[in-house]
């Protein structure tokens, strides 16, 4: 049971707005804000490189918290700036030649989409999109029967930005294991929001941000790199902390995921992050999961209640993110008249999720995400400032 009472004593954002855009950015929580007013008060204090060496034990910590949380190894953590350089790290190191194919879903992420096309204009490869079940999510048959020798990598979102999918990252990693094909999964929005476990999803890479379900600060994302896989990966990259220059004409790569970061962060937000991984895996994510579905199941039947209000999520699993249309409004409108009455929500367009949103047809749409420190009663108030705005 989660005492939601101390969650929201110990979020200091609640006591101001009702905030229903976890996926965007949730609101830290006071353990997350101390460690980073208490970093960057070292560095005012002391220097920038000296409370990086004071904080060396603490930071060096952080990939220990993540590992954790992820079922991973300390070593096959990397911290990025953002999931999308994560991501970009483990996806523009793959050795891609002219004609190979990678699987990927309708419901990819604009920057992923963007990227596949990037590659497809520089190596040539080509991109194969799965078909959808008829609830959402990637149909793991289809893919299995998409498989050749050309496929060189199955690339996929686990909770796509814009709607309630869940996908089957676990059936999918077993697909990729059976036919020895290197699996990445794009996590961004499904860490912290559900346990996740990447022995059992069966993933090679996954990349995620700290800002979204997992309550940490923006501007600093990870990367997990499986150790076994790590060779099989030609950084595209190198510089003085990922790949140390020991004689002028020769560098020795590191022998870990590190090897995917940059020597210069953000170190607060470093530790922001560690800190919001301990303050999840505290309250426990299978609990977290728990709530934001009951959450999220509220919300989805008391908007599908209100006339000219149309709920558009997909998936036979729902999480946290609830999306819908809203008659005669367009979504940023409907998101400022929310905002009128200290409620965020935030908005996708057609661009955020470009297969999909084309597919279906859909121009944009209202996103309200939950988090286990929402309340019933604030699904009362967003429901009834609804049914005015509708
Ligand atoms: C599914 C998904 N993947 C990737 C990203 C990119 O994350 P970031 O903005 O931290 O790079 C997002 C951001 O909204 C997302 O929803």
């Amino acid at each position: 049971m989660i005492d939601v009472e101390r969650l929201r004593a110990e979020t200091p954002g609640t006591r101001n707005v009702v905030h229903l855009n976890n996926a965007g950015a949730s609101l830290m929580p006071q353990p997350v804000i101390d460690a980073i007013h208490r970093y960057l008060d070292h560095e005012i204090g002391y220097g920038g490189y000296e409370t990086q060496r004071a904080f060396a034990g603490e930071l060096d910590g952080v990939y220990e918290s993540l590992a954790r949380l992820i079922g991973a190894e300390p070593a096959e953590i990397a911290i990025n700036d953002s999931a999308t350089r994560a991501w970009d790290m483990a996806f523009y190191s793959m050795p891609f030649d002219e004609g190979d194919r990678i699987l990927t879903t309708t419901t990819e992420y604009v920057s992923n989409w963007a990227a596949y096309l990037h590659l497809r204009g520089r190596r040539g490869i080509t991109i194969d999109v799965v078909p959808n079940t008829p609830t959402g999510e990637i149909d793991v048959d289809a893919l299995e029967s998409m498989i050749d020798d050309t496929v060189k990598l199955i690339t996929l979102n686990h909770i796509p930005t814009n709607g309630g999918v869940v996908n089957p990252a676990a059936k999918v990693g077993d697909v990729a294991r059976a036919h020895g094909i290197p699996y990445l999964l794009d996590a961004c929005q499904s860490v912290g929001h559900l346990p996740i476990d990447v022995a059992e999803i069966g993933c090679d890479m996954l990349a995620a941000t700290s800002r979204k379900f997992l309550r940490g600060p923006r501007g600093v994302g990870f990367l997990y790199v499986r150790s076994d896989f790590l060779h099989r990966l030609d950084p595209v990259f190198v510089e003085l902390h990922t790949a140390p220059v020991v004689l002028p004409d020769r560098y020795e790569l590191r022998t870990d995921a590190r090897r995917f970061e940059t020597w210069e962060k953000n170190f607060a937000n470093v530790l922001g992050l560690g800190t919001a991984v301990d303050y999840a895996m505290e309250i426990g994510v299978g609990a977290i999961w728990e709530r934001i579905q009951v959450l999220a199941e509220t919300a989805r039947r008391e908007l599908g209640e209100i006339g000219g209000v149309a709920i558009r999520d997909l998936g036979a699993v729902k999480c946290g993110i609830v999306t819908f249309e809203v008659e005669g409004r367009r979504p940023k409108e409907v998101r400022d008249l929310l905002s009128g009455r200290s409620i965020n929500v935030s908005t996708v367009t057609a661009h955020s999720a470009p297969v999909d949103m084309h597919d279906r047809g859909i121009e944009g749409l209202v996103r309200a995400s939950f988090h286990a420190f929402n309340t019933e009663d604030e699904i009362t108030e967003f429901a009834s400032a609804m049914r005015v705005i509708a």
